[in-house]
């Protein structure tokens, strides 16, 4: 008997808080974030197939579906990780906008890796999974995980993070995304911040993964506030809204002005606070409750800021499988 289909659901993500260090010699940046993930989902189906082959549907059907598509490159990072001779057909169905800030893309690959390895039967581990999923990029690990967990190095070495209760929010989405290579770029240069050379000082390559310098003890890296730990305990937005910050938003409010009328409409619709998503160009507004997020979205829409205003809630599980049908081949 082997699985002839596979569903998995991961989840897009916000950041309460983002802390971002001066670039590393590999051109990374050295985070500390406080990820929470919200109820807009990839759904990824997996059934058998000869070769890797991708299908979108939902949002963002002009991405590509070739080894552009960090899918593809999940799938087949994880077939040569475990010596498998068969092939998957990928049907993607996104919720989370393309370049928004969310982890989309991201979502994709812990799906996938999820998918496939349930397809294929490879058995790998939880960690191993997300070994896999730390090479396919920073945000990926997350979407494995979800919840709420703090994230330190590129992002991608995680700590689960206790949180109380259920956050509402509205998510203000443009149809036009940021890059987000190019909103790092933008906060050197308004940081006046220089790649240094990965042989010169400073040089974090020799470092325990490149990261080690950023977590332990005693490090010079960024920081996530203990105020938002202890905020997220305390179960109440009016605590949380005092503590979302993100310091990438100027970066893309420098490359996308337009989003100062989202953040400027989001306090005038009531909510409590409003922070851009990671790299952007989403725009988080935290509500006290479900019908106040209901009550804000609609005066969001009605301002015209934001091609559509969605509403959902944080924190919620990680990727995991939704169904898994077996059957002879
Ligand atoms: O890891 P991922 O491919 O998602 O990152 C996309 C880009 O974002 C990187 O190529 C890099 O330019 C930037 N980035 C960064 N520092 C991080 C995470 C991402 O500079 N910690």
């Amino acid at each position: 008997m082997t699985a002839t289909q596979v569903q998995v659901r991961a989840p897009g993500k916000i950041n309460l808080a983002l802390h971002v260090g001066p670039p590393r010699s590999d051109g990374y940046h050295p985070l500390a974030t406080l990820f929470q993930a919200v109820s807009l989902y990839e759904d990824v189906l997996a059934r058998p197939a000869d070769e890797i082959t991708l299908e979108l549907r939902g949002r963002g059907t002009d991405l590509p579906t070739d080894a552009g598509n960090l899918a593809v490159r999940a799938a087949a990072l994880l077939r040569e990780t475990g010596g498998v001779d068969r092939g998957v057909h990928l049907t993607v169905t996104k919720q989370v906008p393309v370049a928004g800030g969310m982890a989309g893309g991201s979502a994709d690959a812990a799906a996938t890796l999820l998918a496939c390895d349930q397809l294929w039967g490879t058995g790998l581990s939880r960690e191993e999974l997300a070994e896999l999923a730390a090479e396919l990029g920073a945000d990926v690990p997350f979407a494995l995980t979800g919840m709420s967990a703090m994230g330190v190095g590129r992002g991608d070495l995680l700590t689960p993070v206790m949180s109380r209760g259920t956050y509402h929010w509205v998510l203000a989405v443009q149809d036009e995304g940021l890059s987000t290579p190019h909103v790092f770029r933008t906060f050197d240069a308004l940081a006046g911040h220089t790649v240094p050379s990965a042989a010169g000082p400073g040089s974090d390559v020799a470092g325990p993964g490149g990261a080690g310098d950023l977590a332990g003890p005693g490090g010079a890296g960024p920081r996530v506030d203990p105020g938002l730990l202890a905020a997220l305990l305390s179960a109440d937005p009016l605590v949380l809204a005092k503590h979302l910050s993100n310091d990438l938003q100027e970066a893309a409010l420098d490359l996308r002005p337009e989003l100062g009328d989202v953040l400027a409409a989001a306090d005038r619709a009531g909510a409590l606070a409003a922070v851009v998503s990671g790299s952007g160009p989403t725009v988080a507004a935290l509500a006290l409750d479900g019908p106040h997020a209901v009550s804000v979205a609609g005066v969001m829409r009605a301002a015209e800021v934001a091609t559509e205003v969605l509403t959902v809630t944080g924190p919620v599980p990680g990727a995991r499988v939704l169904e898994h049908v077996q059957g002879r081949r």
